[in-house]
């Protein structure tokens, strides 16, 4: 089978730091793919290297067999490729209604929009009573919702998540699992950065491993779960 998405020994440089090093990864259709590694390793930079929002100085990134290595981000979303960012980067000014409308800019075909909000408030009903609060109001568990919301709704093919659990009550990280667990159902494709990673490799099909900006470990997520180099990527970290 191809590759939904294949990087090609990819670098990713801010000026002097170079976050990733070289790296290869290549993920199928419909796969579920943990990537882990201790703060500073360079995971939410490969994350922004795949949708545009950080450059890339070296190696090539091809989505569905297209060369996307120098699209913007603007360009990808219709593409299909989202990414929930780390953080909760929702709009503080805007309401919960805005700031999903946001993620479906690219989304032309009025009854797609419609069709994607009423599947964002099933999944979270409480941003549905909550329509038109603010979305800075909103408590912190509340604000990740939306931010995965927003990504879902130019329903994405490729979708990463940058610790999408990162600071919330256990409940919601479950149904945040739970949620991962049935789009992966309806067929996205998603890429997985958790610092929960007993949670990340028991819902993953495979796994990768950073350290220091370069993979030192993969395999399926049973073997990772096993091995020492897992251990080892977080204590030997900078
Ligand atoms: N915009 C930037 N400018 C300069 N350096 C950056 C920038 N973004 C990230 N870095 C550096 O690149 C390295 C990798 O950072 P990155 O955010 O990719 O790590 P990470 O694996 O996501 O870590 P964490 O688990 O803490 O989120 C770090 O040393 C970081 O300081
Ligand atoms: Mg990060």
């Amino acid at each position: 089978m191809t590759s939904l998405i294949e990087l090609k020994s990819v670098s990713v440089s801010y000026d002097a730091v170079n976050a990733v090093r070289g790296i290869d990864l290549s993920i199928k259709d419909g796969e579920i793919v943990a990537l882990l590694g201790a703060n500073g390793a360079g995971k939410s930079s490969t994350l922004n290297a795949i949708v545009g929002l950080a450059p890339v100085s070296a190696g090539k990134i091809i989505f569905d067999g297209t060369d996307i290595t120098d699209f913007s981000s603007e360009t990808l979303a219709p593409l299909g490729l989202t990414l929930s960012p780390e953080g909760r980067r929702v709009f503080a000014t805007l309401s919960v209604e805005d700031n999903l409308m946001l993620g479906a800019y690219s989304v032309k075909d009025k009854a797609q929009i419609k069709a994607a909000y009423e599947r964002v408030y099933e999944l979270f009903p409480i941003l549905f009573e909550r329509k038109q609060q603010y979305g800075g109001t909103l408590s912190g568990g509340q604000q990740q919702m939306l931010a995965l919301g927003r990504a879902l709704m130019c329903s994405p093919r490729l979708l990463l998540l940058d610790e999408p659990s990162l600071g919330l009550a256990p409940i919601i990280v479950e149904q945040i699992f739970e949620l991962i667990a049935l789009l992966r159902q309806q067929g996205v494709t998603i890429i997985l950065v958790e610092q929960n990673v007993s949670m990340a490799l028991n819902i993953a099909d495979r796994g990768y491993v950073m350290a220091s900006g370069k993979i030192v470990a993969h395999g399926d997520a049973a073997s990772l779960s096993d091995s020492t180099t897992l251990e080892n990527a977080y204590l030997g970290a900078e």
